[in-house]
């Protein structure tokens, strides 16, 4: 289930006011009871019902009955959130249509300085066991790891195209507000999609720019044509997220990785001749 504009236009201020004392209250409870919910939003018994039931409609929230009746908010809710507060920043001004939806994230095209790209970052329990082995502390949402690992990728995508879009081929960050990153749009495909003319030229680009963001202390650690993306003026690396610094211990097999997957699809697509230990050498050279 994705937000939609509609969904996003139509929330009353009670309902985002509502959407904001979940997003606390869920630091201490599992299912935030009805009274506390009430005591914190200082809504009438009746509002707060009506606008619960509008929000769940909109499956912003979930409820529970047992053991008490209370409500978490899921997902779509803490995109609706995460939208708004950049909406407020002004960083984006309206939602345009979806443009994909991974396993990992939601991609909009929309308005702000310019055309944008909405990525909001949707880390499931499953995928956060792979943040929490990255990282040493546990978030204070310890019954909603999703909150925490999706802002978490969030911020580490952020960072990375922060430190990069100066010098590599990157989508250039706008504003992050929560599991969302705003970024400039990109008038392209990704590669796997597209039929090159100029392989060879294409592929020497992206081995220069994963060099460069190599140098800088970035090794991408998903790259594939998948998150290659060309617009006809040149090559840009997309999604971010999973980076790793070049002095982890295991980077050396995720550059390997990474650089025999863009050597092995130029290769087969266009035989291009791209030999994956002269290629890496190229890279850290
Ligand atoms: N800055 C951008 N401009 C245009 N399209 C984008 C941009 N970022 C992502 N996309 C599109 O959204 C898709 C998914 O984005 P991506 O960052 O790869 O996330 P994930 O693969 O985790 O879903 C991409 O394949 C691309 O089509
Ligand atoms: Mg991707």
């Amino acid at each position: 289930m994705s937000i939609s504009a509609d969904d996003v236009r139509d929330l009353h201020r009670f309902e985002i006011k509502i959407l904001l004392a979940l997003e606390r209250l869920m630091k201490d409870y599992r299912w935030v009871p009805e009274d506390v919910l009430r005591r914190q939003t200082k809504l009438s018994e009746s509002e707060l019902a009506y606008r619960l039931g509008h929000l769940m409609q909109r499956n912003m929230v979930k409820s529970s009955a047992v053991p008490y009746k209370g409500y978490q908010m899921v997902f779509t809710g803490f995109d609706a959130l995460a939208l708004q507060g950049a909406v407020r920043k002004g960083s984006v001004t309206s939602l345009g249509s979806l443009i994909g939806v991974g396993k990992e994230a939601t991609v909009y095209e929309a308005m702000g300085m310019g055309v944008v790209a909405l990525k909001f970052h949707r880390i499931g329990q499953q995928s956060f066991q792979t943040v929490r082995r990255s990282r040493t502390y546990m978030p204070q949402y310890k019954h909603f790891p999703w909150i925490f690992a999706s802002s978490f990728s969030a911020q580490q995508e952020y960072e990375a195209l922060m430190a990069l879009h100066a010098d590599v081929s990157v989508p250039v960050p706008v504003d992050i507000n929560r599991n969302l990153v705003v970024m400039t749009f990109i008038h392209g495909v990704p590669i796997v999609q597209a039929t090159l003319e100029n392989p060879d030229d294409v592929f020497a680009d992206v081995v220069q720019n994963v060099a460069k963001a190599y140098h800088l202390g970035y090794i991408h650690g998903d790259l594939s044509e998948f998150n290659i993306m060309v617009d006809g003026k040149g090559v840009w690396l997309i999604d971010w997220p999973q980076w790793t610094d070049p002095s982890h211990p295991t980077a050396e097999d995720i550059l390997l990785r990474d650089i025999t997957n863009i050597c092995t699809h130029f290769s087969r697509k266009y035989r291009v001749d791209a030999p994956v230990e002269e290629t890496l050498a190229q890279v850290v050279g």
